[in-house]
């Protein structure tokens, strides 16, 4: 049905209006019902339905339908699968359809700045492109059955810790390069039909009435179509934050900020017009929904089968030596660890689903005879008893190999704080040290929503990340220990040795101004600038099997800025057994136009493979894979120069490289003062043959005059080495070439303007 909003609009009393700025009560938009206007129900999020029925709250303690949960996006990006994000996207629109949800809250795509940050779990990545490509791909699953998302925080909320107060400090191309591009990615490819501001302040103004973020960007710039709603509570001030571009807020607001508005219309500080777009727009995305239900079917139990799909699709496996990995049948197997029984596969908060089921690994193995259990400790605290810990110990002694089942209690990680530390309950690590005393066979499964230290990894023989994986958790980790599904995860994340290795470290969890000190180095970006050695890096994982690259080739050595370029390379499982490899594409720029991260990710591909079968991937960059952000131009540049193409298994095991050479007609402005250096000026090949006319002239200035005796000549050599000169030359500010009498300060201004017409 094509409705006529506008006329809906026109129609509705300022009152009716203003109330379909906020919401009815918690999760209800209001209805207007003589217009037709039908109340609507939004949802969280994102891994699956938290519907509240009565007495809402938002913070999960009343009970939610029953629904499945699936993988926290800390565990579904690392499938690197956007075919496999679609399908995730695809049960959760049915899902939401056939409960009469027309929004569900999610994907949660904020940036992982601090491996402390206590919904790290709900987000996907520290890679921007990633972070991107995987809420694109969601995104469009949930739409196409006309449930829209609301694509979350927006912007920079990367820390729990006064969240609602806030402000992320960030300098614009870091926010450019780091912070927006998952949203703006999703925007560009899903156009989802909400954004949901974040509680945060940026750089001082809150997100929910922050005009640039909302509007000027979100909308000008990226094409933004459909209403921004605030995060729950997170509304300052309601009239500017419409004004700035916050079309709706939730959750209700008792009716006061309903009369702000209606107040501004009449004292006229509000446009009405403006009231009017920001109704329009909440209305094109409810009738999209209200238009077009579909009956659903779904049944609880093939979701949960797609859950175990996605979670053993996605778990990483971190380490294999002597392929400990896959459990034989012939073997004595001692599961040891509460998480075991009680595994921890979804974090708290508002994401937080009431299970209609849980897989434990327990159940997918019981009764095997060449299995035993001991639990060793709880999983929901951290207490080393003694008693539990005998039996643990007993148990790995009489198997052949032990696989202990480790992780974060719940406690540890939530929604609402951050961590203080990225360790492990200590009962855990001191368990383990006592079972390597008695086996050498050990093979870890982690249960956590961000990285921790892994002080005994060296010591073990197998580790297997599962991350929160979601209800179906014991089967997948099942398939995966017993080999019926080879593992094909690959790090979203950086796992660094130490908390004070990562680059936010000195700068993370202020609790009024977090400055974003660090810039554009975050996650890989920093530790492999600085040539750090990590625990497991970015894109990182293993598989049962083996694969070679080969035959890099690009089809075109030479691109401009309007070219794309496509970049093939050949792999093959030499393995024997099949399986999945992520194909990781990154760009290092080497024209030193500007600082920039070692290496970037721009692309990836997963490919299937039987043993010994060679498939060809192909993946497309173009310009702005190249590009960084240039506040001078506002806008991507990337200077004409070469670029290095490496691909690889995981961001530090590049194994081809091939150079792509760009010519790009746009130079950034020329902004010569004064002040302006004669090596700025001489890395420009505009300005360069001009300056170097007028380094001669001051060099000469500079120079011992021809009849200087040789053993003065050379002391003073000795005092200004030639190296000395050209360094002070490069560093000189032009206005020097008036003190060092090499032109006077006319001639310096005429010199001033003629680079500047260049
Ligand atoms: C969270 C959002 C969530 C909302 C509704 C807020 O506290 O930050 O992510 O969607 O509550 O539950």
């Amino acid at each position: 049905m094509n409705r006529d909003v506008k006329s809906i609009v026109s129609q509705m009393t300022l009152e009716e209006k203003a109330g379909m700025c906020s919401g009815a009560d918690f999760w209800h938009l209001k209805s207007v019902d003589r217009l037709g206007v039908p109340s609507v129900m939004v949802s969280d999020g994102p891994h699956g339905l938290r519907k509240q029925d009565e007495n809402a709250d938002h913070l999960g303690i009343n009970e939610s339908i029953k629904a499945v949960c699936f993988p926290a996006g800390v565990l579904s990006a690392c499938s690197f699968d956007r075919e496999l994000l679609h399908t995730f996207g695809d049960a959760i629109g049915k899902e939401a359809q056939a409960n009469d949800l027309s929004v569900v809250l999610g994907p949660a795509v904020n940036i992982k700045r601090s491996p402390l940050c206590g919904r790290n779990f709900e987000y996907y990545s520290e890679d921007p492109y990633l972070a991107g490509e995987t809420a694109a791909a969601f995104i469009n699953g949930v739409q196409e059955h006309h449930v829209g998302t609301s694509i979350k925080h927006f912007a920079a909320n990367s820390q729990e810790f006064n969240r609602m107060s806030a402000s992320s400090n960030v300098d614009e191309r870091t926010l450019r390069e780091i912070y927006f591009p998952a949203f703006e990615t999703a925007v560009k490819k899903a156009q989802p039909y909400t954004v949901m501001c974040s509680y945060n302040r940026l750089n001082g103004t809150y997100a929910s009435e922050h005009p640039w973020l909302l509007t000027d960007v979100l909308r000008k710039e990226w094409g933004f179509e459909g209403y921004v709603m605030s995060d729950w509570g997170a509304v300052n001030d309601r009239v500017p934050g419409l004004k700035a571009g916050l079309d709706l807020e939730m959750p209700a607001s008792d009716g006061m900020s309903d009369k702000e508005i209606v107040k501004a219309v009449q004292d006229g500080t509000l446009d009405e017009a403006i009231l009017d777009q920001a109704v329009e727009r909440i209305l094109k995305i409810l009738f999209t929904y209200a238009d077009n239900r579909e009956e659903q079917e779904f049944t609880m139990e093939q979701d949960h089968g797609l859950a175990r799909h996605i979670a053993a699709e996605s778990m990483v496996l971190l380490k294999n030596e002597d392929n400990i990995l896959p459990l034989k049948e012939s073997e004595k197997i001692a599961f040891i660890g509460g998480f075991a029984e009680k595994p921890r596969f979804q974090g708290g908060g508002s994401s937080h689903i009431n299970c209609f089921r849980i897989d434990n690994i327990l159940d997918e193995v019981k009764g095997n005879p060449m299995i035993t259990y001991a639990k060793g400790f709880a999983a929901d605290t951290d207490v080393y008893e003694e008693a539990l810990a005998a039996e643990a110990i007993e148990a790995a002694k009489a198997a052949d190999k032990a696989v202990l089942f480790l992780g974060l209690p719940d406690s540890f990680e939530s929604e609402g704080y951050d961590r203080s530390h990225m360790r492990l309950p200590d009962c855990q690590n001191r368990l383990m040290e006592e079972i390597l005393k008695v086996q050498k066979n050990v093979i870890v499964v982690l249960h956590n929503g961000s990285p921790v230290e892994l002080p005994w990894a060296d010591d073990v023989k197998g580790i297997l990340e599962a991350y929160l994986g979601g209800q179906a958790v014991g089967g997948a980790v099942a398939d995966i220990l017993f080999g019926k599904v080879n593992p094909s995860g690959k790090l979203a994340e950086t796992f660094p040795y130490r908390l004070e290795d990562n680059p936010s470290y000195l700068a993370f969890g202020d609790p009024v101004d977090v400055d974003y000190t660090e810039g554009i180095y975050v996650g890989y970006r920093y530790y492999d600038a600085k040539h750090m050695d990590v625990a497991y890096p970015f894109g990182y994982g293993l598989s049962y099997t083996t694969f070679a690259y080969s035959n890099l080739r690009l089809d075109r050595q030479k691109m401009t800025e309007k070219d794309t370029v496509k970049v093939s390379v050949d792999v093959t499982n030499t393995g024997d057994r099949f399986g999945k490899e992520v194909v990781q594409l990154y760009v290092s720029d080497k024209t030193n136009a500007a600082r920039r991260p070692l290496r970037e990710l721009k692309g990836y591909e997963k490919v299937a493979l039987e043993p010994g079968e060679t498939k060809t991937v192909t993946m497309t960059i173009d310009y702005r894979s190249l590009a960084w952000y240039s506040t001078e131009l506002h806008d991507w540049y990337a200077a004409s120069g070469e670029y290095e193409i490496l691909i690889g298994a995981s961001s530090r095991d590049l194994r081809l490289t091939e150079t792509l050479t760009l010519k790009n007609s746009t130079l950034l402005p020329l902004n010569v003062t004064k002040n302006t250096t004669m090596g700025e000026l001489l890395r420009d090949p505009r300005t360069a043959p001009f300056l170097k006319e007028w380094q001669a002239k001051m060099l000469s200035v500079f120079a011992a005059p021809e009849d200087t005796p040789k053993e003065e000549a050379s002391a003073s050599e000795e005092a200004i080495s030639e190296e000395m000169n050209d360094a002070m030359m490069i560093s000189m500010p032009l206005r020097n070439l008036v003190t060092f009498g090499t032109c006077s300060t006319a001639e310096l201004e005429k010199l001033v303007e003629e680079l500047n017409r260049l």
